[in-house]
């Protein structure tokens, strides 16, 4: 059967109006125009599919019966360009990303080989600690969010990727970097520098020396992680960090991970979303590419 979508879609509008003129309006085409390519759809098909009785223009049989399937072509038509377009939307979407600032030291590595796969997605990558990763969960600012422990309150799918080990870390030169066990109670009389509030680091280390029962001396308050690995550098005090942050410093020595018993404290990396959010392609690929490729792009300095 020789017949085009043209000839379909004019089908179409006249079976729905059941009138040429009507249709001719629609289409933007002259009455004459859509009477011809009936006519041509009627010897391509080889029955009439229209009758007029009176004034008025009927469908044959023929013509509901093809009524019915022009409309499945129109539909599968209509989803197979929702494909592309969704195609097109991987190709050239954007992404928002926002991630712990601890977990910004592998995230980038992650999206530049994302990138060589999808040269054309951008990205927009908020770096911010644990209070404002719950404020852009909960304002769904962000399509995906990368943290060390998902809230809990929050309808969120919180999927797991990768090992996160806490340490407790100290300059090569403190008292405690050779020793081979370090019992929890040596750590009692230990300056400690800690997190700004709202930190997830440091609501863990609370947590952890609530737990085991010490009570850090004089804590210094320091605000982002590269303040605390100054600060421990230039002998202010002891840290716990995730060992994610340390990759250049532990490489260079500047700073060494203490054998303190009960550590490193073993956490996890989640990557969330709000649930219900309907992912775009982009963000659904980069998800899906996160839960896969991790373990090959991203070592987990052995502590
Ligand atoms: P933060 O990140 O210490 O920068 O808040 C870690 C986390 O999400 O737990």
């Amino acid at each position: 059967m020789n017949l085009t979508f043209r000839q379909l879609t004019i089908f179409e509008a006249v079976a729905r109006h059941l009138s040429f003129t009507k249709a001719a309006e629609e289409l933007h085409l002259t009455q004459p125009a859509v009477s011809m390519q009936i006519k041509q759809l009627e010897q391509a098909t080889g029955v009439p599919l229209f009758e007029l009785l009176g004034k008025r223009v009927y469908l044959t049989e023929a013509g509901q019966e093809l009524q019915r399937y022009s409309r499945s072509i129109t539909l599968l038509l209509a989803e197979a360009e929702q494909v592309f377009e969704e195609m097109r939307g991987l190709k050239r979407g954007r992404l928002n990303i926002t991630v712990a600032s601890t977990a910004n030291y592998f995230v980038p590595r992650l999206w530049a080989a994302f990138r060589k796969r999808h040269p054309d997605v951008s990205v927009s990558l908020d770096v911010t600690n644990r209070a404002g990763l719950i404020r852009a969960l909960g304002e769904n600012q962000a399509d995906l969010v990368i943290m060390g422990m998902p809230p809990e309150g929050l309808d969120l799918v919180a999927e797991g990727f990768m090992p996160n080990p806490l340490v407790v870390i100290a300059p090569p030169s403190h008292p405690l970097a050779t020793a081979t066990q370090v019992p929890l109670e040596w750590l009692q009389g230990e300056a400690f520098l800690m997190r700004e509030q709202g930190s997830g680091t440091r609501s863990l280390m609370e947590r952890v020396f609530a737990e085991k029962g010490l009570t850090p001396t004089t804590p210094i308050e320091m605000s982002g992680t590269e303040a605390i690995k100054q600060g421990v550098e230039a002998g202010l005090g002891l840290a716990l960090l995730s060992v994610h942050t340390l990759e250049m410093e532990l490489a260079l020595k500047r700073l060494v991970v203490l054998n303190v018993e009960g550590f490193p404290v073993l956490r996890e990396w989640y990557i969330v979303h709000r649930s219900g959010k309907r992912l775009s392609t982009v963000a659904q690929a980069f998800h899906d590419f996160i839960l896969k490729e991790t373990e090959e792009l991203v070592h987990v300095p052995q502590v």
